[in-house]
């Protein structure tokens, strides 16, 4: 059977970073810096490498640098192509989107996650789509949207890419539970988010990569305040799953919370470590802290 392809992805950009303050006081958490570019830049790459055509970026306040860095910057363009400097213009303008590739829209009040993607059901429309959390880094062989998506094509429905967490860190995420088939890719059975300690239904978290499917619009919608006084996405997924098929999906790469102090620096050095051109000369300079 063939699914109706993914080709629209939600990026939720409106988050205040308060995790990384000061430093996104006045720059959006997503356009930080891993080892030389935004975090958002990866994100873009990872859903473009799983064939992703349209982007809609849920923005607010103080998010305007988000919509500039996917566009030109004559002046710098035009000086380094004055100083013969290609490889970096080649490198800003591969970055581009090509025009009406990517779409802004306002979330007005930050009301959570599930009010937030709610925000794009206009520009979706009628069809699957995919939704990235930006603080979620993903480094795998195969891209990890990339795995969620071939996982969809096999089963259709919902997919949810999950990952295992120690169990006393299962209260900060979105929890599923899965029917026990010894494979990465399961049923899922319920899912709810952020339990009170203890009360998890396994340790595996949603970790930031997800399929839907359009009937969730529906259930956004009149979705009440959940968890943390927020309307949650969790919680409409774990409504659609009532109607619909989710599964889980146990991705093979590593995830940084980029969004967390210690997980932006281990996604800063994990990245420059494995990077070609500049692997070795970070290795060299981190050997100090470990003599
Ligand atoms: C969100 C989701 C949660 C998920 C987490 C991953 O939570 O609601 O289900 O596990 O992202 O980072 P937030 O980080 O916005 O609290």
């Amino acid at each position: 059977m063939t699914h109706k392809k993914v080709r629209k992805a939600v990026i939720p950009v409106a988050g205040f970073g308060t995790r990384v303050l000061p430093g996104t006081k006045v720059i959006p958490k997503e356009l930080l810096n891993v080892v030389d570019r935004p975090i958002l830049s990866y994100i873009v790459q990872e859903a473009r490498a799983a064939g992703i055509e349209h982007f809609v970026f849920v923005t607010g306040r103080q998010k305007g640098a988000i919509e500039d860095y996917f566009d030109h910057q004559f002046e710098l363009e035009a000086q380094l192509k004055a100083k013969g400097k290609t490889d970096l213009l080649d490198q800003l303008l591969d970055e581009l989107p090509k025009s009406g590739e990517m779409s802004f829209v306002r979330q007005m009040q930050p009301l959570g996650l599930g009010h937030a993607v709610n925000c794009a059901r206009d520009i979706i429309g009628n069809e699957p789509f995919a939704v990235l959390l930006p603080d979620m880094v993903m480094d795998a062989e195969t891209p990890a949207l990339s795995q969620a998506i071939s996982a969809y094509e096999q089963v259709g429905g919902n997919i949810i890419l999950v990952e295992e967490v120690p169990e006393d860190e299962t209260h900060k995420y979105g929890v599923v539970a899965v029917e026990n088939s010894g494979t990465s890719l399961r049923r899922m059975t319920g899912m709810v988010e952020k339990p009170a300690k203890g009360t998890a239904p396994s340790n595996l978290i949603v970790s930031g990569r997800y399929v839907l499917q359009p009937e969730i619009f529906e259930l956004l919608a009149t979705q009440t305040p959940g968890a943390g006084g927020e309307i949650q996405l969790t919680d409409s997924m774990a409504d659609l799953m009532k109607s619909q098929d989710f599964h889980a999906l146990q991705y093979e790469g590593e995830t940084y919370d980029c969004g967390d102090k210690i997980g932006l620096l281990r996604a800063n050095v994990g990245l420059a470590l494995k990077r070609t051109d500049l692997g070795d000369a970070a290795r060299e300079a981190l050997r100090v802290y470990f003599n």
